[in-house]
C-alpha cells in the first residue's frame, strides 16, 4: 500500500513531539488511518542543533522545497508566527497537500487567506492545536455545534498567564520566578510576550469568535489587556473579596443598538471571579472553555492547554482525520459562509461576568 506522505514544518516543543510521536505510533496510527504514514522530511532553522530522538536524516533547512513536492500528502505546520508561515502553507496547498496547523497567530490575522487557498485547491485545512491545547474546541465549533446558535464564548485560554496567576494566588510567587518556570515547562511562546500581554490569548479569542458567530474577527478587533500590570495587592485583594484574578477571553455574540443587529464583542483581560465559579477551579497551565447556545445552553470544555505533550494530541487528531479524508477523497469542513457582522467597537463593555 502506498503511504501517505507527510512533512513537518517546525522542530520545537510541539514539532519534536509530533515527530516523535508519528515515529514511535507508526503502526497504530496505521491502522488509525488505514494506511501507513511516512514522515518525509522535517524542516528545521538550524541543522547544527542537538535533537536527540529524531533521525537525523530526515531534518532539513529548506522548507521551501518541502513544500514544492507534489507527492506530500500533509504539511503539519508548526514554525508559528505569520511569515514565513503562511507563503509556506498556501505553497504547500497549491501543490497539493492538506495542510494541519496550531498556528493562532496566523489564523487570527489572515485566516480568510488560508481558507481560500485551501479551498481553491480543494485540500483540507484544520487547526485544533491552535486554541487551548489539547482541548477538542475547534472542532466543536466548526462542526458539532455549527447547527446551533452560539451566543457566548467565554474561557481562559492561555496555560502561561494562567499558571502564573495561580501560583500567584495559591503559593505567593513572584511574576518573574513563575514566568521562568512556565517557559521551562514548555508552556510559554519564545517569546513569552504573547503570553503575558495577552496577545496569544487575543489571537484565540478571535479564532473562537469567528468559528462561533461565522463572523470574521481578526486580532485587531479584540479589545486586549495582559497580565503584567496585575500586583501581588491585586491579588490579596481579590482572595478577601472571595475571588480570584484570571485572564479571560471574554466572546459575544450582542445587540448594540437594541433594534436587532447582530454584532461581535471580543475582548481580553483579567478579571476577578468568584471562588465558587466553575472558571475559578481551572488550575496550572489548564485552559477551559464555556460556550452558551440557543439549544445546547452552557457546555465547558476544560483540560491541559499548553505544553508539547498536549498539543501534540491535538495536532496528531487533525492529522487523523486530514489522512482519513484524503483516503476517501473527500474534504472535511470549509469556511462557513460568514455574516458581514460588526465588531463592536473595542473596549466597549456590553456584558459584565
Ligand atoms: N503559550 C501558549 C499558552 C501555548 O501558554 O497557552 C498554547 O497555545
Amino acid at each position: 500500500q502506498q503511504p501517505l506522505r507527510v512533512a513537518v514544518l517546525g522542530c520545537g516543543v510541539v514539532g519534536t513531539e509530533v515527530v516523535t510521536l508519528i515515529t514511535d505510533q507508526a503502526a497504530d496510527l496505521a491502522m488509525r488511518v488505514g494506511r501507513p504514514l511516512e514522515l518525509v522530511g522535517v524542516a528545521v532553522r538550524r541543522l547544527n542543533k542537538s535533537r536527540p530522538g529524531i533521525d537525523e536524516g530526515l531534518l532539513t533547512d529548506d522548507a521551501d522545497s518541502l513544500v514544492r513536492r507534489d507527492d506530500v500528502d500533509v504539511v503539519v505546520e508548526l514554525i508559528g508566527g505569520i511569515e514565513p508561515a503562511r507563503s509556506l502553507i498556501i505553497t504547500a496547498m497549491e501543490h497539493g497537500a492538506s495542510v494541519v496547523t496550531a498556528n493562532k497567530a496566523l489564523l487570527a490575522e489572515d485566516g480568510t487567506t488560508l481558507y481560500e487557498a485551501a479551498e481553491k485547491a480543494g485540500v483540507d485545512l484544520y487547526f485544533e492545536a491552535a486554541v487551548a491545547g489539547a482541548i477538542p474546541i475547534v472542532r466543536p465549533l466548526r462542526e458539532s455545534l455549527v447547527g446551533d446558535e452560539i451566543t457566548s464564548v467565554m474561557g481562559i485560554v492561555n496555560g502561561t498567564t494562567n499558571y502564573i496567576l495561580d501560583k500567584m494566588d495559591t503559593e505567593g510567587s513572584g511574576f518573574d520566578e513563575t514566568l521562568e518556570e512556565a517557559q521551562e515547562l514548555g508552556y510559554a511562546e519564545a517569546d513569552p510576550t504573547a503570553d503575558i500581554e495577552g496577545f496569544d490569548a487575543a489571537a484565540k479569542a478571535a479564532i473562537l469568535s469567528s468559528l462561533a458567530f461565522h463572523s470574521r474577527v481578526s486580532s485587531a478587533d479584540v479589545y486586549r489587556e495582559g497580565i503584567t500590570e496585575v500586583t501581588a495587592g491585586d491579588i490579596a485583594s481579590a482572595q478577601e473579596m472571595g475571588c480570584v484574578v484570571k485572564l479571560l477571553a471574554i466572546c459575544a455574540l450582542t445587540e448594540p443598538n437594541g433594534q436587532g443587529e447582530r454584532a461581535v464583542s471580543v475582548r481580553v483581560h483579567p478579571a476577578m471571579i468568584p471562588r465558587d465559579h466553575p472558571l475559578a477551579t481551572v488550575r496550572g497551565p489548564y485552559n477551559a472553555v464555556f460556550t452558551e447556545s440557543r439549544s445546547a445552553g452552557r457546555l465547558m470544555f476544560t483540560g491541559p492547554g499548553a505544553g508539547g505533550a498536549p498539543t501534540a494530541s491535538a495536532v496528531l487528531g487533525d492529522l487523523v482525520t486530514v489522512c482519513r479524508n484524503r483516503l476517501r477523497g473527500a474534504a472535511g469542513p470549509g469556511e462557513s459562509s460568514y455574516a458581514q457582522r460588526k465588531i463592536s467597537p473595542i473596549g466597549e463593555v456590553i456584558t459584565r461576568y
